[in-house]
């Protein structure tokens, strides 16, 4: 018998990516994805302790979800709590959603049918209460070695998960505390993960980490390559058009990946590529082990090696001890590297996190006002960025169908949404779009169709 999987996804796209390897161990059993809560079998919830929001979220889904399960007449529901938050909080979900089924943390996930096998066996308790499994060890055995090939076919551009983990503890940040120490799967398991991705469709892999760049898989050579061997190695994969790689770390970030982003055209030109801050007083303070300086230096090579490469970062502002000078800082340093994009936040105390307990705290109104104003010079960059494609043809890898009729959505090198009307035989192959209007967020064009007549006669 078919069973209803419903799986809500926050954070960041380690997770999106897990939320389809749970997807995959759950195939087996007999779980099929839905796009609804309703009349789920099962719920997970892939959740994300980034910033105090995101984690409240999850609370206020809880809340909604537990009626559905009360409502559910044929047969039960299991509700179980992933990610980030249920690592962080485990005992906290039990103690405040005692209907909550299965609690499991990031490194767990090839355990999930045992929890599911076992979750099933007792019967939910009176009033829907749950059945209080928890999961949230760091097990030797890497869940990588126990996952299966994908249940779903892949999209045209693919997520791949590297590596993961950090060891780097910025004072601000829970990862290192919900995923683990750092590591890096083997460079064989990824490879064939990467050619089985590709011979399933997939034209552009996008390799994932909290800290890719740090990658140092054990090689097949005996040695330890990094990200940017493994780049060189992967373009060796037939069919495979585009490489992508997020999130890297400045510190990471060694003269074999700049090089690799001058000799391979398959690495794509948008690099994200987080700084924080421009302050080195806030930098120091936030651990990242790195000056604005280098930081700027490092733009400058990657810009030599491949010229047309853009940036896009993080930032948060707001940090305790932000003084007034240390904003400006960051704002000369956004108008020098001129960042395509970003994602600005405002400093949120993490429990637990070195930061959460200095006392000198920005003033809620101060950060609020930094973080407009940096948003502010932000988007009009992005939006300059992308009206400045206009007139200009770029190369689109076209994903899926888009919202209007005849119309397919794609991306530009530089990572922008395109939509051009084109036939479905296109989705999963490159074509020069000419770019004809721009939002903040995407871009229009028209087909150049090579080798007609009009363009012989262009
Ligand atoms: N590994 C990546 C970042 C992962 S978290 C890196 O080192 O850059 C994604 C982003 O969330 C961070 O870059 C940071 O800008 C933001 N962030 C992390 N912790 C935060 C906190 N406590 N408050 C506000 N923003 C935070
Ligand atoms: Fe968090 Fe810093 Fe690690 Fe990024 S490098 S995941 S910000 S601790
Ligand atoms: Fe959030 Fe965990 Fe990713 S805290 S950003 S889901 S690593």
């Amino acid at each position: 018998m078919t069973k209803k999987l419903y799986i809500k996804t926050y954070g960041c796209q380690m997770n999106v990516y897990d939320s389809a390897r749970m997807a995959d161990v759950l195939a087996p059993l007999g779980y099929t994805p839905s796009d609804t809560p309703d009349g789920a079998d099962m719920i997970i919830l892939n959740t994300c302790h980034i910033r105090e929001k995101a984690e409240e979220k999850v609370f206020s889904e809880l809340g909604r979800l537990k009626p559905l399960k009360s409502a559910k007449t044929d047969g039960d529901m299991i509700i179980a709590v992933a990610g980030c938050v249920a690592q962080a909080e485990g005992a906290e979900i039990m103690r405040r959603a005692p209907y909550v089924d299965i609690v499991l943390g990031p490194q767990t996930y090839h355990r999930l049918p045992e929890m599911v096998a076992r979750a099933a066996r007792s019967a939910s308790g009176p009033d829907g209460k749950g059945r209080g499994i928890l999961d949230t060890d760091f097990p030797a055995e890497a869940k990588f070695d126990f996952l299966p090939a994908e249940s779903v076919a892949p999209g045209v551009s693919a997520f791949l998960s590297i590596q993961e983990g950090c060891d780097k503890f910025c004072t601000f940040c829970v990862v290192p505390y919900t995923r683990g120490a750092e590591y890096s799967r083997p460079v064989a398991a990824v490879l064939v993960e990467a050619r089985r991705l590709v011979a399933a469709g997939a034209r552009e892999l996008n390799l994932l980490g909290q800290n890719v760049n740090a990658y140092h898989g054990e090689a097949p050579d005996g040695g330890t390559w990094g990200l940017a061997q493994l780049a060189y190695a992967m373009t060796e994969i037939p069919g495979l058009e585009r490489i992508r790689y997020t999130t890297s770390h400045p510190r990471d970030v060694d003269e074999a990946l700049i090089r690799a982003h001058g000799d391979l055209p398959q690495l794509m030109p948008f690099l994200h590529l987080p700084v924080q801050s421009g302050s080195d007083r806030i930098l120091e303070a936030m651990n990242r082990k790195h000056t604005a300086a280098h930081y700027l230096s490092l733009i400058d090579r990657f810009r030599a090696a491949r010229p047309d490469i853009v940036f896009s970062s993080d930032f948060i502002v707001g940090f305790p001890g932000e003084r007034d000078e240390d904003f400006r800082a960051t704002m000369a340093l956004v108008e020098e590297v001129g960042f395509v994009q970003a994602f600005s936040f405002r400093y949120s105390p993490r429990p637990g996190t070195p930061a959460a307990t200095i006392e000198d705290k920005v003033p809620d109104a101060v950060a609020q006002a930094r973080l407009l104003e940096l948003q502010d010079v932000l988007e009009r960059r992005q939006r300059a960025f992308f009206a400045g494609m206009i007139g200009r043809t770029l190369d689109v890898l076209f994903e899926k169908p888009g919202r209007h009729d005849g119309q397919l959505i794609g991306r530009s090198p530089y990572l922008q949404g395109v939509h051009a009307l084109a036939h479905p035989r296109l989705i999963g192959t490159i074509q020069p779009v000419h770019i004809k209007d721009a939002t903040l967020q995407s871009l229009g064009g028209e087909l150049v169709l090579v080798g007609t007549d009009e363009a012989s006669a262009a």
